[in-house]
């Protein structure tokens, strides 16, 4: 089926775009506030790209400090795969408020169909305030607010995230719905909180049109065993992290899910995603739209066109009209655990396809139930007395479709 299109087809026959917050995005991938957007050229060769829309790097008040230390960038890297997720210790952009007023003003200009969004961070009410008047001011279409800074929030409690407070964000939620006159703000969350729904809640009540979940995860991305000194090693030092990329992917997908089942309140996700799958799974989990940050900080603004071509087939193939229809289609499965059914599963093995690699038995030796058996030709036999149905020897069988769970009652 896949094969019967062509790109350049499916970009005619199938119309992407999707309205949030009655802001219309010509497709639902946007650019996540970061280094890719903390300049015009930048930007605007994400616009010339595809990308529908772009949240610009976090500003602020004119006499605000902003000091980077550098290097910033480390990499978590497992089993020869590099950057399975990526930590930074950036900060909001050296760039203030004057600067990036104009950089709307332009932006706005030459790409009037492209969606701008100002991200903003402050300290205090007239911080805020100022920031969210002179970014609507500039033309910006949205606005959202840094509730999320892991790595030390400006003029706040070092080290603590604005919106790990339920009470501190409803408070700047408020302000700054009370200085944006017409245009949608969205306010950026830590998945880092006891209570997410708490959170998403109050933002709801402050009347915040909609929620970006979520952010890094604060992290320390590992330590030089010759030096240990962790990393980034800055001049002999490090700090935490702010970690993103495919490691977090699950978190982001929990966090969005978790505010879709209790919070009737739009969903901007961003944390993780790096291809067209990954953003069905935010928006089938309930986001809107999807942001991404480090795939493009890794593989540039051109990934836009595997996700619209991919998006594009996945509609086509599930007989969608527009990508609106894919957001919550997962949520009616996602139960609490006392609320699953109890069923009888076991494990199936396919012996034409099976490698004899022998990796289920080991796992099901040492981490399962002792449940596979091996034959002097090596290979695996399922022992349905001792087979609890767990599922351990699936995931670690490298072959797709070789072991199978069955259902047996
Ligand atoms: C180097 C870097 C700088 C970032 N700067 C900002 C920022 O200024 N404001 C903000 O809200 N988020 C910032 N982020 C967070 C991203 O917007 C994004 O939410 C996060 O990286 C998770 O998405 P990803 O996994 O697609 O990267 C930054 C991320 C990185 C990697």
């Amino acid at each position: 089926m896949e094969d019967e299109y062509h790109r350049s087809d499916l970009f005619s026959l199938l119309d992407l775009s999707i309205e949030f917050c009655g802001v219309k995005f010509d497709s639902p991938f946007v650019l996540a506030a970061s280094p890719s957007t903390d300049d015009e050229s930048m930007v605007a060769r994400g616009f010339d790209y595809g990308w529908a829309g772009a949240v610009l790097k976090t500003t602020s008040v004119e006499g605000q400090d902003v000091s980077l230390a550098y290097p910033m960038i480390s990499g978590y890297h497992f089993a020869r795969r590099k950057l399975v997720g990526m930590g930074n210790i950036d900060l909001i952009s050296r760039h203030h408020i004057l600067e990036v007023e104009k950089r709307v003003i332009s932006l706005k200009k030459r790409y009037p169909n492209k969606v701008v969004v100002g991200s903003i961070m402050g300290s205090r009410k007239d911080d805020w305030q100022i920031l969210t008047e002179r970014l609507e001011g500039a033309g910006a279409d949205m606005i959202e607010c840094s509730f999320s800074c892991p790595q030390g929030s400006i003029g706040e409690q070092s080290g603590r995230m604005l919106g790990q407070s339920v009470e501190a964000s409803r408070m700047v939620a408020e302000w700054v719905k009370e200085a944006a006159r017409h245009i949608p703000v969205m306010i950026k969350i830590t998945p880092q909180v006891a209570d997410i729904i708490a959170v998403a809640n109050v933002l709801r009540e402050a009347g915040a049109d909609a929620i970006t979940a979520s952010n890094t995860l604060p992290s320390l991305m590992g330590i030089d065993l010759d030096s240990f000194i962790p990393f980034p090693n800055v001049g002999g030092k490090s700090t935490y992290s702010g970690l993103s990329g495919p490691a977090i992917k699950p978190l982001t997908l929990r966090t969005i899910a978790e505010i879709a089942r209790n919070v009737d309140i739009p969903i901007s996700g961003t944390g993780g995603a790096s291809t067209w799958r990954d953003a069905v799974e935010f928006m089938a989990v309930g986001a809107g739209i999807v942001q991404y940050c480090t795939a493009v900080m890794r593989y540039g603004f051109g990934i836009i066109d595997d996700l619209k071509s991919g998006l594009s087939q996945f509609l086509l193939r599930k007989g969608f009209n527009s990508p609106k229809e894919i957001t919550g289609k997962a949520l009616p499965y996602i139960v609490d655990h006392e609320e699953l059914p109890r069923i009888k599963a076991r494990s199936r093995i396919d012996q034409d396809s099976c490698l004899k690699c022998n990796l289920c038995f080991t796992a099901c030796r040492d981490g399962g139930h002792e449940a596979i058996e091996v034959t002097a030709d090596r290979l695996p036999h399922v022992d349905d007395e001792k087979c609890v149905g767990c599922g351990l020897c699936k995931v670690v069988c490298p072959i797709e479709n070789c072991i199978t769970m069955k259902i047996i009652e």
